[in-house]
């Protein structure tokens, strides 16, 4: 049934020249018929060097206002509608242009997690693989980090030598893990390396054996000579891994780290998209488009 699915799937993408990307939050079954899979910064690149006519987002929407901003001449869909991203809903441009009027010589640092009429007064975009890269280049010392703080103070601690403001907002996913969450997953599995995602708090951060976004969990995951792993990010991480990687063991950090949001989207959310019944095309002003690309621009530059 699946695979009848999956079969008229990859028929009607190449025969409506559609590109799939899928986040690597995505279920098994999205991720067999993409064309692209990865982390949001990975989607952005390859929704930049597509050549399709239009292309299809299985994420949440600021991933797919990502590849609208990038491709403004492409039909751009999310594939399931209600697939939003909480963090990216916590600051609008109003609160953030009142918050640079008393910080006006500090550089506007936008995590990729905000919508694209915010990205329209930031100065420059990143995603939790290339932060730390991009913060470093920054010419300025004074940084404004928005919205996570918990992905800000880990990049604080990675360049003391800049003057970082931070904001109250984050993942309501990642930083529901807590010390004690560590600590039993740590004593289930005693001999496993715990990976985690910048989004989690401090205290789940300094307990990691690493830290990094999505891809860098996997690959880390992938390439070690250790055998056990517990995966401090989305649920379809460790999934995903366990099945990569049948010789290895997989443990959820914590039954809490599910994102509601990116399992919204169904392998029939896909089918429909592509015949017309579902999904929602994506459309942004040309003034949006063009003063967001200005700070994505740029990520894409420095990292
Ligand atoms: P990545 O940048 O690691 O893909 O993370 C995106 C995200 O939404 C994490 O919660
Ligand atoms: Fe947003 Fe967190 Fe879900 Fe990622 S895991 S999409 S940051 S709510």
């Amino acid at each position: 049934m699946i695979k009848n699915i999956q079969d008229r799937i990859m028929s009607l993408k190449k025969e409506k020249d559609v590109l799939i990307l899928a986040h690597s939050y995505q279920a098994r079954e999205i991720i067999e018929v993409a064309d692209f899979t990865g982390d949001s910064f990975q989607l952005s690149v390859a929704a930049s060097k597509a050549t399709n006519s239009k292309v299809m987002m299985c994420g949440v929407r600021f991933m797919a206002e990502t590849v609208k901003i990038l491709s403004p001449e492409k039909t751009v869909y999310l594939a399931n509608p209600i697939a939003g991203c909480p963090m990216a809903e916590q600051m609008d441009k109003e609160l953030i242009a009142s918050v640079k009027k008393s910080l006006p010589d500090y550089t506007v640092v936008a995590y990729i997690n905000t919508t694209a009429e915010l990205k329209t007064i930031c100065d420059v975009c990143v995603t939790s693989s290339s932060a730390v890269k991009i913060v470093k280049k920054i010419e300025n010392n004074k940084i404004l980090f928005l919205p996570d703080c918990n992905l800000g103070q880990y990049v604080a601690a990675q360049v003391p030598e800049k003057e970082i403001k931070l904001l109250q907002g984050g993942c309501p996913v990642h930083a529901a893990v807590t010390k004690q969450d560590v600590e039993i997953a740590k004593a289930a599995h005693p001999d496993a390396l715990l990976l985690v995602h910048p989004e989690c708090v401090p205290e789940v951060v300094a307990m990691a054996d690493y830290v990094g976004s999505t891809s860098g969990i996997m690959e880390y995951a992938k390439k070690s000579d250790a055998k056990e792993f517990i995966i401090g990010t989305e649920m379809s991480i460790t999934e995903h891994l366990q099945y990569e990687c049948p010789d290895k063991r997989f443990y959820y950090l914590s039954k809490k780290i599910l994102c509601p949001n990116m399992k919204a989207t169904t392998l029939i959310d896909v089918l429909n998209c592509l015949e017309g019944t579902g999904g929602e095309v994506i459309t942004l002003s040309e003034d949006v488009i063009r003063d967001a690309r200005k700070c994505i621009d740029r990520m894409i530059e420095l990292g």
